[in-house]
Parts: structure tokens; C-alpha cells; sequence
């Protein structure tokens, strides 16, 4: 049992390849409270797609335990799985690609309201799908669009809109503004924004975009190499993060406040395999601390004064 809404311990992910174990998650823990935004970051290839996947079944679990309201559901047979898939629901990096081209937005929304049974005939389904345009800034007459005749901004809005059909109690969105520009990501961000505090909804959000991760969470988890190396509160972590890889990655990031000044550590190298990954802390031949410990012990996430966790001996 848990407290946590949504709780996942020591979650691990290892695809099996030529080379041996990939090991994307590795033993990864974190909560998230309802009603929390919480923000996941880091380099791609850190295993951000891959845990969010694992959480919502899309992936088996190599190991770990995944509760929500604190049942248990890494081991849900297929039949409890259908159920989650109302309460977790996915927005996909690329709408481009995450929507069938042969659908109109119309079949598009009322997919998931029929299979799910959130309405049982047209008259309803079209009122539901109005709504849900609405909440997207869309209007009805969009229900008769293809997706090649909606704009990049427009279609992401539609595929979150679908994710948002079901009803669902937490939204993983997977770099959901990164193909988009600038202004198209604001707009797009407040309409989130908006949808989260009308329908209570718990969002966690996975980019590399650190300054993203900023303005949408307040919680937040830096990962690298399939491990969390930093968890806490968004504010604590990016006045001050302690992880030397999140100092880096932060470093190789303007932030919008010229007052911060973060200590001078910039990443050099290459992010390794996640297969053979490097004993120890997997960050150390990265790292400008690394000392003999560091190439022995892989450091725990261990919980600081202000509250945030820490895998790194510097800190243990
Ligand atoms: N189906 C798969 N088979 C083998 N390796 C995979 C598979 N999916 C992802 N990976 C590998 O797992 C690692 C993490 O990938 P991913 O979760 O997509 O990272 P991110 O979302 O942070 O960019 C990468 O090394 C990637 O190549
Ligand atoms: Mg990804």
C-alpha cells in the first residue's frame, strides 16, 4: 500500500537486444499527488517515453510495482487494464503522426467516447464532442475536418482533446508542445492549463525542455540513463539543483532570470549506452566530482533538509 495517488517503485524497463540488456527504466521511484503537475526532464534517450509507457501498461514491466489509489496494477490482468485506460489517458509527441489521416476529427473523438461507453448515440456523442472542441478553443465546425486540413497546433489540440474524451483522472503528455512553435506552445500550454482546474485533472509531463518543465510543474523529476538522479519541488530544484547532471543541463539552458547564476559545470561527452551502462553512479564519467566511490556504489535517492532527493554521494 501506498499513500501516494500514484505511486511506482523501483520500476524497471530492459528491452532485450544484440548487445544484451537496454536497460531504458531502471529502478525508478516517484509519487505524484493528485491534482499535481508534475514534470519529468531530460536528455533524450534518458528513458522518459519508456517509463511513462511502462506506467500506463502500453509496456510490460520488467520489475517494480505501479499503484494507483493504492492498487496495485504492474501485474493488472488485460481486463482491469481497459479500466485504466479511462483513468490515464496519452498525448503523444507528434500529432502528426498520432492521428489517423482517413478519420475526420468527428470519428476521431467519438472513438473513445463509444468504446468506453461515455455515450451511447450520435446526438449525445456530438454534444460531447462539442464540448470538448470548445475546452480545446476549437469550434464545431472543425468536427468535419480531416487532418491534413488542420494546422500542426490544431491537430495537437484534437489529439489532446481525444485524451481528454475518456474522461481521465492524470494526462501523461510526452513532449506534447515540441513540434510546435513558440506561440502555438503558449496558447496550447494555457488551454491545458485551463482543461487541468475545470476538470481537476493531474497532469505529468515529459520533455527535454527544461525551461517547459518550469513554467508547467511543481513537481519534478530530472532522470538520466533510466534513473532519477533529482526529485522535488519544481521551485526548490531549478532556484538551486544539486545533482551535477542537473546542474549541467540547466547550465547548457538560458534561464529567462538573468539574476541566477548557476556554478560554472557545463556536460561534456557523450550520454553512454543504456547498454553496459557505466558501474556505479551512471553519470560518472560525466561527472567533474567523480571519486572512487562513484565508480564502486550506485548512489540512492536520498531525501535532503529541503525535502528534495538526491542520488549523488556528494550528497549522501
Ligand atoms: N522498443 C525498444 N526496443 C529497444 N530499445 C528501445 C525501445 N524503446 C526505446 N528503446 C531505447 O530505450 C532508451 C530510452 O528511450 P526513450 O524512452 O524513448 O527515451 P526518451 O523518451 O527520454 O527520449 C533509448 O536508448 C532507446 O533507444
Ligand atoms: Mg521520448
Amino acid at each position: 500500500m501506498s499513500e501516494s495517488w500514484l505511486s511506482v517503485k523501483n520500476l524497471s524497463k530492459h528491452f532485450d537486444t544484440s548487445k544484451g540488456p537496454l536497460k531504458a527504466v531502471d529502478s525508478v521511484s516517484l509519487d505524484v499527488n493528485k491534482g499535481d503537475s508534475y514534470g519529468l526532464v531530460g536528455e533524450s534517450g534518458c528513458g522518459k517515453s519508456t517509463l511513462i509507457r511502462t506506467i500506463l501498461r502500453l509496456l510490460e514491466p520488467t520489475s517494480g510495482e505501479i499503484f494507483l489509489e493504492g492498487r496495485e496494477i504492474a501485474k493488472a490482468s488485460r481486463q482491469s487494464i481497459r479500466n485504466l485506460r479511462r483513468k490515464m489517458s496519452l498525448v503523444f509527441q507528434s500529432p502528426h503522426s498520432s492521428l489517423n489521416p482517413r478519420m475526420t476529427v468527428y470519428d476521431t473523438l467519438a472513438r473513445p467516447l463509444l468504446v468506453h461507453g461515455i455515450t451511447r448515440n450520435k446526438k449525445d456523442t456530438t454534444i460531447e464532442i462539442v464540448r470538448l472542441l470548445k475546452l480545446m478553443g476549437l469550434q464545431a465546425e472543425h468536427m468535419i475536418r480531416y487532418p491534413h486540413e488542420l494546422s500542426g497546433g490544431q491537430k495537437q489540440r484534437i489529439a489532446i482533446a481525444r485524451a481528454l474524451a475518456v474522461g481521465p483522472e492524470i494526462v501523461f503528455l510526452d513532449e506534447p508542445t515540441s513540434a510546435l512553435d513558440v506561440s502555438v506552445q503558449t496558447k496550447i500550454l494555457k488551454l491545458l492549463d485551463l482543461a487541468k482546474k475545470e476538470k481537476q485533472l493531474t497532469y505529468f509531463y515529459i520533455s527535454h525542455d527544461i525551461n517547459l518543465i518550469r513554467v508547467v510543474s511543481d513537481k519534478m523529476g530530472v532522470m538520466y540513463l533510466g534513473k532519477l538522479v533529482e526529485i522535488g519541488e519544481t521551485s526548490t530544484i531549478m532556484k538551486k539543483p544539486f545533482h551535477p547532471y542537473a546542474v549541467g543541463l540547466f547550465k547548457a539552458v538560458p534561464d529567462p532570470d538573468p539574476d541566477k547564476k548557476l556554478p560554472e559545470l557545463l556536460l561534456t561527452g557523450e550520454v553512454p549506452s543504456p547498454v553496459n551502462t557505466p558501474s556505479g553512479c551512471v553519470f560518472h564519467p560525466r561527472c567533474p566530482f567523480t571519486w572512487d566511490r562513484c565508480r564502486k556504489e550506485v548512489p540512492v535517492l536520498l531525501k535532503q533538509e529541503d525535502g528534495r532527493g538526491v542520488a549523488c554521494h556528494k550528497y549522501s
